[in-house]
């Protein structure tokens, strides 16, 4: 098989916003696609960040009494901490900030400066603050409001650059007919192409009314508009300017994953900012639709926003990520609700999944010793079950293609749903009884290939709970380590030792999950929602999955600086292999700089940032010691550890 790159963005997020299930929706997409295409042998890049430029974060800060900067550093790390719970396999995370995209920016400024694509003109217009764009007469609501968010328009006019968009239409226009498939679900395609057909107007591109952007090249009255800022770090991180070898290698092969409200920029700006460049548009653009919360749009102002880590702390992070994007067709609205994930969880997880693996490998525990046997005979039915794991990844990958992430859940679960069946059609506890050795081997060995298959299919939606059925199908290593073009699904690795170990997915007891939601919405007892999934006995007893929450990694101490003022406290640099960090602790009476640069230590890297004698640190390292604190022990490992590996 030849090797295929693929490259995948999503939007970079507003640094003036908290992360809500909007953004967790596309990024986890986003992700599972690209484990997915990691295990199909591609070369993947998968990229994401943060847009810190423009009027609403320069507002956002104002209001805040920080500078724009302050801001961006403070919020964008909410970005990047929900990144690293959600267990997102970014390979960069750009800030349209740093200095590598600012260059980018001006550079290709410059160029369709110098190529007459960009004039000075003046611009006068209806603006919407919020959504930093003019509103054309045609599309605003009523009393002059933004047709987006519904709030008043001012009128503004300035002087500015504008880019010859009008131009490009037409070539764009061909583009598009020539493949339909660049944009995605089809009604998207539609809806742009008529657009364009309508007509496309040159573009204001920076603005003289604020400071807080990149400045225009040779005329710092002006920044650079945040939109045509902000798509360009597509091509920064793809390396346009510093690694043309990897520009050339991805950008050929460059996605975008957006939500349905910024279509126009992505699927008309964009790639006619592209084809002036001399660079081709995007293979695809998939629009997905919007979340509402039960029922009602998310907003700040109904307090209805749905916080990610809390999602992921109380239901866990592999059912939050499967619930999203099985939920909902991928194009589509949809309407988010606790209760309808609780539901998934308890007859998608616990059930169907769950059942499936406990009933085989208890049986393989009872008849084989847990040892997988090898197959006897194969009868019609043991081989409609067998093709079926064959078809059900031919499957999984033409959805996953074009995105329907809930098309290619669905045939993972009807090959589920088949295993089930499959286990009351040939009963094995009959076969046990009776004797009957050679064909329980045969359905035991099928059952495990079907197993199997499911670990691997779902790894990239689930990748925690597909490790930990592998390890109990007795693999050693992570299933999304595999590639699907070498493994034979179909084959079950004879004399392998399976081990049965703890419920997959604990059911969720409805009432009582409805009584602690109940006394949350009334305001009771702190209002706290019950860990529904945590059913537990002893106070002082807790689940695997909350011990999980807490993520352990290994880093190693790079850097050891003194705090001015601080006796006890040390700033730690560390390299968590997929980052470097610095994290405050107060052992500097127990050791010396030399004593801790180069080891290997464990931390806390979810730990909420603080900042301590005006340090921010990001994570608490692990250590130990006698009541009185005369002595202190770190927890360390060794070289087998890679930086960055979980602690479990
Ligand atoms: N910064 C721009 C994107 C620039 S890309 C070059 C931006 N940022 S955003 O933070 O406001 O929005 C990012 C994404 O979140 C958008 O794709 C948007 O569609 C998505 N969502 C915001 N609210 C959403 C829902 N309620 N549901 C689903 N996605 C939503 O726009």
């Amino acid at each position: 098989m030849s090797e295929k790159n693929f490259y995948l963005t999503t939007p970079i997020y507003y640094v003036n916003d908290i992360p809500h299930i909007g953004h967790a929706y596309t990024t986890i997409a986003a992700d599972v696609m690209c484990r997915h295409m990691r295990m199909r042998g591609d070369n993947v890049f998968f990229l994401t960040g943060t847009d810190e430029h423009g009027q609403k974060i320069q507002q956002s800060a104002e209001a805040k009494g920080m500078t724009a900067q302050e801001l961006a550093d403070k919020t964008m790390l909410n970005f990047r901490n929900l990144w690293t719970v959600l267990g997102i396999s970014n390979d960069d995370f750009i800030r349209t900030t740093e200095e590598r995209h600012e260059r980018v920016v001006q550079s290709m400024f410059q160029k369709l400066m110098d190529q007459g694509d960009i004039y000075k003109g003046s611009y006068e217009g209806w603006y919407c603050v919020p959504c930093e764009t003019y509103v054309p007469e045609s599309s605003m609501g009523e009393n002059r409001t933004c047709p987006d968010c519904g709030r008043p328009l001012v009128q503004m006019q300035e002087e500015s650059y504008f880019f010859r968009a009008s131009k490009y239409a037409d070539r764009l226009l061909a583009y598009y007919e020539a493949n339909p498939q660049a944009i995605l679900p089809r009604s998207r395609y539609n809806e742009i192409v008529s657009f364009l057909r309508s007509g496309v107007r040159d573009q204001s591109i920076s603005r003289t009314t604020l400071k807080w952007g990149i400045p225009v090249p040779g005329d710092d009255k002006h920044v650079v508009y945040v939109w045509f800022d902000a798509l360009i770090n597509y091509a920064t991180a793809c390396g346009y300017l510093d690694d043309r070898e990897k520009f050339a290698k991805f950008w050929p092969a460059v996605r975008h994953l957006v939500g349905k409200d910024i279509i126009r920029f992505h699927c008309v700006i964009w790639p006619i900012m592209l084809l002036a460049l001399g660079l081709n548009p995007p293979v695809c653009v998939f629009a997905h639709g919007w979340w509402t919360v039960e029922g009602e749009k998310m907003s700040k102002s109904k307090g209805n926003v749905v916080d990610p880590f809390e999602m992921a702390r109380v239901y866990g992070v592999d059912p939050f990520r499967y619930f999203l994007l099985r939920e909902v067709p991928f194009g589509l609205d949809g309407d988010f609700s606790e209760l309808a994930m609780v539901q998934r969880v308890n007859s998608d997880l616990a059930n169907d999944l769950g059942n499936l693996l406990n009933r085989t490998l208890q049986m393989m525990g009872n008849y084989r010793d847990g040892k997988v046997p090898a197959p006897g005979a194969i009868l019609p039915v043991d081989e409609e079950v067998l093709s079926l794991i064959d078809a059900t990844l031919a499957t999984v990958k033409e959805k996953l293609d074009v995105f329907s992430f809930d098309e290619a859940l669905k045939s993972i679960w009807a090959l589920l749903g088949r295993g089930n069946k499959y286990i009351d059609e040939t009963m094995p506890w009959k076969l046990g009884r009776e004797g009957n050795g050679e064909r329980l081997d045969t359905v035991l060995s099928t059952l495990f290939a079907v197993l199997r298959a499911v670990t691997l299919l779902t790894a990239p939606f689930m990748p925690d709970a597909a490790k930990r059925m592998y390890v109990q199908l007795g693999f050693s290593g992570d299933p999304l380590d595999e590639r699907f073009p070498s493994v034979a699904l179909r084959n079950a690795p004879a004399g392998q030792m399976t081990q049965k170990g703890d419920v997959l997915f604990p059911r969720i007891d409805v009432d009582q999950w409805k009584k602690g939601r109940e006394a949350k919405l009334s305001g009771k007892d702190g209002a706290q929602v019950p860990d529904a999934k945590i059913p537990s006995e002893h106070e002082d007893e807790i689940s695997i999955d909350l011990f999980k929450s807490v993520e352990l990694r290994v880093a190693e101490v790079i850097g050891v600086e003194e705090i001015p003022k601080a006796k006890k406290l040390y700033a730690l640099y560390l390299d968590l292999g997929y980052e470097k960090r610095k994290i405050v602790s107060g052992i500097k009476e127990f050791f010396t700089p030399q004593d801790l640069i180069g080891k290997r230590i464990i931390v806390v890297a979810n730990l909420k940032p603080a900042t301590l004698c005006g340090v921010e640190s990001r994570g608490m390292l692990l250590a130990a010691g006698p009541k009185d604190k005369s002595a202190l022990g770190l927890l360390t490992v060794d070289e087998s550890a890679p930086l960055g590996s979980r602690v479990s």
